[in-house]
């Protein structure tokens, strides 16, 4: 069974060395690493910015992964980044639907993720988990999908 818990100080290496997976960064919009002392700047700031959700998923003492909502207004961007040892078992839907829970107090927000076209396993799951392209939001390479969350 999945934990979901906010993220702490103690999660920044595994979520920097997570996003510089290969994998990762190859589906990343940026394509390119993230330098440490950029990700620590970041990170820090994230942790205490209240437009940011940072959200660590676990099962037992194991860390599956981390999904990340930023708020802007009444939008919220998700992304959801496993842990490369955790991918490809299933666990990234009940990831991204159970995380949904940190943002209780937050709602509505209409949920927004953009995912690279040929990002076939992420689609998969955003669109299991409810979300349905916006072909107006969508681009040559990245489509758009959106989830309305109210309370
Ligand atoms: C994308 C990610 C969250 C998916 O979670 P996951 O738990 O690994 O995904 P699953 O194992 O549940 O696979 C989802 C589906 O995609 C399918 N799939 C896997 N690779 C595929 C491919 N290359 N083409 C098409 N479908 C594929 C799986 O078979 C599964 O479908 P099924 O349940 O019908 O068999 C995870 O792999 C990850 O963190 N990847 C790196 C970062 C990333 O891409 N993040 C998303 C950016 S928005």
């Amino acid at each position: 069974m999945l934990d979901f818990r906010r993220a702490e100080a103690r999660d920044s290496d595994d979520i920097l060395a997570w996003r510089n997976d290969p994998v990762a960064v190859e589906t990343s919009l940026t394509r390119s690493r993230v330098a440490p002392d950029d990700h620590a700047r970041w990170f820090a700031s994230a942790l205490a910015s209240p437009k940011r959700v940072l959200v660590m998923v676990t099962e037992g003492d194991a860390k599956v992964g981390n999904v990340r909502f930023d708020i802007r207004g009444t939008e919220a961007l998700v992304s959801i980044n496993l842990n490369p040892a955790m991918r490809g078992r299933g666990y990234g839907q009940t990831a991204l639907e159970g995380a949904e829970a940190l943002l209780h107090d937050r709602l509505p927000l209409l949920l927004v993720a953009e995912i690279r076209r040929t990002n076939l396993q992420s689609l998969k799951i955003f669109q299991r988990a409810g979300y349905a392209i916006d072909k107006h939001r969508s681009t040559g390479d990245v489509h758009c999908l959106t989830r309305r969350l109210t309370g």
